[in-house]
């Protein structure tokens, strides 16, 4: 059992692989956080419920003699506002009288059988060896009972939380901020890491010192996105990728959400993270209740890389649904946009045959009027102008050259000039007094009400019923205005999961790419039912470098598409090797983003030989531990490295930015391989020892180019 009550100290001992989390019952009324850090055993805990006097900190009310007592000084698992705590409070809730004050007390705990499930919400699955607790507090004024889960997966570093909350009272509450955890760490000696970005440059890597005050991400966008990742860590000033301890937080959840941390008078750290409290009112009547998203807290005390692969492990194992295939695909969307036609579409199926190539996906401008982006979106009828003889032409076409078959949606938008918002203008999210606010010429349809989840949920039965489609590309082009309420942005998140349950249970072997003008959807929540994500819209492979990197932090490059596309690219205009693309690209779920007419025959051979590289890559790539070995942040190159969990099998990948004229002698050190085992350079026919290439590395041969890429892949042989 990894949860354990020690009654005679009023103690929780939570404990995972490598962490002890503590929590302390205080004087049987306040939840404090005693510890999280480092496995320990310890022979009191009761001995970390310090209080000291601290002036202008006040004391409850039976506190009168007992100056040290104030919940302002105490480290806290459930802070709330208004009984001395001048810190952010996790929870807020307006009472009839306007009264925002709760005075939360223990009252109760509960071992739990199996990890609960979040209502309208998905979650991650408990593994083998997954406990959970419950604790439960009381505001006795207003009647809120706060139900704080814990769930604690004791083979890896991962503890998960969230919370609900409960009117037990008989007055309508308003519920304004509820974090899905809180804890407060006892000193600040920390850097804060976050992803930031945009659109075609999600997931950059950015760490600043933590500071005092508050310092916090968040979303106001409705949607998890491009700008800052629902994630943070908080590493100790020493930390590197393989040496410290860092503190990863990451939210299942695709909607607005922050993630706080405050810097206090003592200099201790709070930190939180749920759904964002900016703009958001959730009303509570008598007997209901509100739960928040779980958030997954990873604990590394070996720096940042162990802390990513315990996500993606945790990830593969617990999130990411198994059962689909991941096929390599061709994309037709840089190679036409909007432009084509049933011919064009012929040719470029018939030019896949015979390449590796596995499934053909039909981006954007198949249906409707759809020749541009002003248009059409909500039709999901076939486009006969360009498509005659409907999609089931094309269906055939890929079937005869033994392709599966795609087709890109935007489920969730409607444009202005359709049939759909002709009539049903009210499906469309709007502020009823006022005009419409456009974003790539689209409105987005209202989630929150179930007739249009109900429609977005039949459209796609309607087109998929039809059509022997394998595979499809959920796309989501812009971000939510016009929030007529404070509830709108929550009620539509758990709207589109009510559609996503319903189509990935009516089509459970079709597989969903994500896509959110890239990578502008990218989280845990979204990977639950979407296991893997269109990473960006850029597709430069040197860009995609520091996407694909600065994403490997919390996601696992099972959860990344990555497609080889033209050069000069068309996002940046570089001109890079096609190799080097394919070596990028073959990092994530692979594919083509480009017509593969437009290729020599020489490029057309090196098609042949990544996919059929990739076709086994790719089974060492679900089976291993991601190494990132350089970063592009630090220097003038970019390796990283997969290695099977047997250890049997290495992949190396390596990519030099610029060149220079020094002939430099340059070793690459790898790492997680086993010391003893001998390994096979397969293309090069060399041998070394485990400890050989983690020690001395692998000598880089002489650049000959800018952007060069390399690929090794060692085997074990036996001597
Ligand atoms: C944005 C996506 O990220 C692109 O890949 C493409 O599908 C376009 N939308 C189509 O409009």
């Amino acid at each position: 059992m990894s949860i354990t009550f020690i009654s005679e100290h009023n103690v929780f001992k939570l404990d995972g692989k490598d962490y002890t989390y503590l929590i302390g019952v205080y004087d049987n009324r306040y939840l404090l956080t005693l510890y999280y850090g480092k496995k320990i055993e310890i022979v009191d805990p009761s001995r970390l419920m310090v209080t000291r006097e601290l002036g202008f900190s006040p004391s409850p009310h039976e506190d009168f003699y007992r100056r040290d007592r104030s919940l302002d000084t105490m480290l806290q698992e459930c802070p709330t506002f208004g009984y001395g705590d001048f810190r952010i409070p996790s929870i807020m809730i307006e009472q009839e009288n306007g009264s925002r004050c709760l005075d939360l007390r223990y009252k109760s705990y509960e071992f739990l059988s199996d990890k609960p499930l979040i209502s309208q919400m998905p979650s991650l699955k408990e593994d083998d060896h997954c406990d959970s607790l419950k604790i439960t507090l009381k505001d006795e004024v207003s009647g809120v009972e706060v139900d704080l889960f814990y769930n604690v997966y004791q083979n890896r570093n991962v503890l998960t939380r969230h919370l609900k909350i409960r009117n037990t009272g008989k007055e309508k509450l308003i519920i304004s901020k509820a974090m899905s955890c809180s804890f407060d760490l006892r000193d600040n000696q920390f850097d804060l890491l976050q992803l930031i970005g945009t659109h075609c440059e999600e997931r950059h890597i950015e760490v600043t010192p933590l500071r005092h005050g508050i310092s916090k991400i968040e979303s106001r966008r409705c949607t998890s996105s491009h700008m800052l990742n629902p994630f943070m860590a908080l590493c100790r000033k020493d930390v590197n990728e393989y040496n410290g301890e860092v503190y990863g937080i990451n939210l299942v959840y695709s909607g607005n959400y922050e993630g706080t941390i405050e810097v206090d008078q003592r200099h201790t750290t709070r930190v939180q993270m749920g759904i964002g409290s900016f703009d958001f009112a959730w009303p509570l009547m008598a007997n209901e209740v509100f739960e928040t998203p779980e958030v997954v807290m990873v604990y590394s005390p070996n720096g940042l890389n162990a802390m990513s692969q315990t996500f993606h492990d945790l990830y593969n194992d617990c999130l990411l649904k198994k059962h689909y295939h991941h096929p390599i695909v061709v994309n037709n969307w840089e190679a036409t946009y909007f432009d084509f036609n049933e011919e064009k579409l012929t040719k470029l199926i018939e030019s896949a045959k015979g390449l590796g190539i596995e499934t053909f996906v039909l981006d954007d401008g198949w249906f409707a009027k759809r020749n541009n982006d002003e248009s059409s979106l909500g039709d999901w009828v076939v486009n006969t102008q360009k498509l005659p003889n409907g999609l089931e032409k094309i269906a055939d076409i890929c079937k005869k050259n033994k392709l599966g078959f795609g087709l890109w949606f935007e489920p969730e938008m409607i444009s202005e000039e359709s049939s759909l918002y002709k009539n049903h203008p009210e499906y469309a999210i709007r502020i009823s007094n006022r005009p419409h606010l456009y974003s790539r010429c689209q409105l987005v349809l209202d989630l929150s009400k179930k007739e249009v989840c109900d429609y977005i949920i039949k459209a796609i039965s309607d087109v998929v019923d039809n059509l022997p489609i394998t595979y499809i590309k959920w796309d989501f082009n812009r971000n939510i205005t016009e929030t007529q309420n404070k509830q709108l942005c929550h009620k539509y998140v758990l709207g589109l999961y009510y559609v996503l349950d319903a189509i990935t249970s009516k089509y459970p072997n079709i597989m969903i790419e994500g896509c959110s003008g890239g990578g502008g959807r990218f989280d845990p929540a979204m990977l639950y039912y979407t296991p893997q994500i269109w990473t960006s819209d850029d597709t430069d492979a040197i860009e995609r470098l520091y996407i694909q990197y600065g994403t490997s932090i919390v996601y696992p490059p099972t959860s990344m598409v990555g497609h080889v596309s033209v050069t000069p690219n068309h996002q940046t205009g570089r001109v890079t090797p096609f190799k080097t693309r394919g070596i990028v690209a073959m990092s994530a779920n692979f594919g083509y983003e480009l017509n593969p007419q437009v290729l020599s025959e020489a490029e057309q051979e090196m098609v042949k030989a990544q996919t059929k590289e990739y076709q086994h890559l790719r089974k060492v790539i679900y089976n291993s531990s991601f190494y990132r070995l350089r970063s592009p942040y630090k220097g003038n190159d970019c390796a990283w490295s997969f290695v099977s969990k047997n250890k049997k099998e290495v992949y190396v990948m390596y990519v030099r930015i610029l060149n220079a004229a020094t002939n430099e002698f340059d070793y690459l050190l790898l790492k997680g391989l086993d010391e003893k085992k001998i390994y096979l350079d397969v293309a090069n026919n060399v041998k070394y020892t485990g400890s050989e290439l983690m020690n001395v590395g692998l000598l880089l041969p002489r650049h000959p180019y800018d952007f060069n890429g390399i690929m090794y892949h060692f085997k074990e042989v036996r001597e």
